[in-house]
Formats: C-alpha cells, structure tokens, sequence
C-alpha cells in the first residue's frame, strides 16, 4: 500500500511562504487549510493565497476547506487546479452532488469529518469520494493532542473499503508525529497530514522520511490500494 505524506502548510512561516513550499519537494502533496473563522475559531487564506501556493508550490495541492459556504466555494477551489479538494460532510446537504461537481472539474473529491461526526451514514456513498478525512483533532488550530477515539471510525472505513474493494484514500489530520503515525497506519490510514511535526523538526525534509518510514512500518501488508 502507498503512503502519502501531506505536510501542513499551516505551520509555515506565512511571510516566508515560498521558502517553507521550497522545502516540501519530497512530500506527495501540500496540505493547505483554509478556515474563515466561522466553521472553525480561526482565519488563514483564501483563493487569492492559495492561487500564488499553488503556482509556488513543488507537489501537487491538498486543499481542506474548513468554512462554511462550501457549495459555493470549493469549485472555485477545483478550477485554481488543486488537485484535491476536501469539505466538511458537517456544511454540506448534498455531499455526492458536490463531489461529483469537483470530480467533473479534474480534482479528487475529499469528504471531512470532524471528531464527534458518525461515519455510518457516510460509509454507503464513499466510492463518490477520492479521499475521506478522519479528523484526529477538532479542526482550526495546528499543534493539538491526536484524539485516540477517532481510530473506531477509521477502522470502519478500512473495512469498507476492503470489502467494496475501493480505491478511496483515508487521511487523518491533527496530531500526527512519529508517536502517533503508526496507530494511524495500524487503523487503516493511508494518507497522513503533519504541520507542528514538520515544520517544528530541524530537518523538514528529514521529518517527511521518517514519518514515511514509520506509516510504512505500520501499515498491513495485504491491505489493497
Ligand atoms: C487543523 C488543521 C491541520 C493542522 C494540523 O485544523 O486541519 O491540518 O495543520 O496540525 P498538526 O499536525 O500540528 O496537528
Ligand atoms: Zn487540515
């Protein structure tokens, strides 16, 4: 199974933002969030920024849409050319129709859940979906604890995606260091966020390779792609 490391670029020095994404070159993608301090206590950027990050940017975009208006916003997302783009099952009516549009417009289609959101009635339509976020903090700030009771909902989709035999990816966000990588993996995770992690280490490109290292370590073996 491939592991992808997606830095946070949250924890980046924002005045320096071209010399952090220069560090990024060995990461798969860079994982950008976006909070309008409204569906989350916090602000960072929108389309203007992430249009410059994008043209900056080494790897390809993660985007992760924490805000409120996603039906209206993350197209705008999908046609800048990010190649992922992730909303909040929690803000949206119509979480397929979404999808759908985004894939139409080129980009993988990520579907979020925050900590204390059930995965039950989500688990029927994630073949809609390239990627499904499994929070493991409560969105809005880099930094936090990785909350261990989230790893149930992983599982589950882990064992729906073995048994539907799906291709979609499972990223988990918010606390992941070398410390707690390895129970993601162990969960069924696939694709791993890190901001403090990274960006806190001496060597960033350095940090990228152990926590590669690690998820790999942890990851079952016969587990599909
Ligand atoms: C938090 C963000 C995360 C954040 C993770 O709401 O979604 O992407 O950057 O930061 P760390 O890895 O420091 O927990
Ligand atoms: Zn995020």
């Amino acid at each position: 199974m491939t592991v992808r490391i997606n830095p946070s670029i949250l924890s980046a020095d924002f005045v320096n933002m071209e010399r952090d994404l220069g560090l990024l070159g060995s990461a798969d993608f860079v994982h950008v969030d976006v909070m309008d301090n409204h569906f989350v206590p916090n602000l960072t950027f929108g389309l203007q920024m992430v249009e410059r990050i994008q043209a900056t940017s080494p790897v390809p975009l993660d985007v992760h849409l924490m805000i409120t208006d996603v039906d209206k916003w993350a197209p705008y997302y999908a046609e800048l050319g990010c190649a992922s783009v992730t909303f909040h099952a929690e803000v949206t009516n119509d979480p397929v129709a979404l999808a759908r549009a985004l894939r139409a417009q080129g980009a993988k289609a990520g579907l979020a859940l925050k900590p204390q959101t059930p995965v039950d009635q989500y688990l029927s339509i994630v073949s809609e979906f390239d990627q499904v976020l499994v929070m493991t903090v409560e969105p809005g700030f880099g930094g936090q604890k990785f909350m261990h009771d989230t790893m149930p909902k992983l599982r589950l989709l882990a064992q729906e995606k073995a048994q539907r035999g799906l291709t979609v990816w499972l990223q988990v966000d918010g606390g992941i260091s070398a410390d707690t990588i390895g129970i993601a993996a162990e969960h069924g995770a696939d694709t791993f966020v890190a901001g403090s992690a990274v960006f806190g280490a001496e060597s960033v490109h350095q940090a990228i390779a152990d926590l590669r290292q690690l998820a790999t370590e942890h990851t079952h073996p016969h587990e599909s792609r």
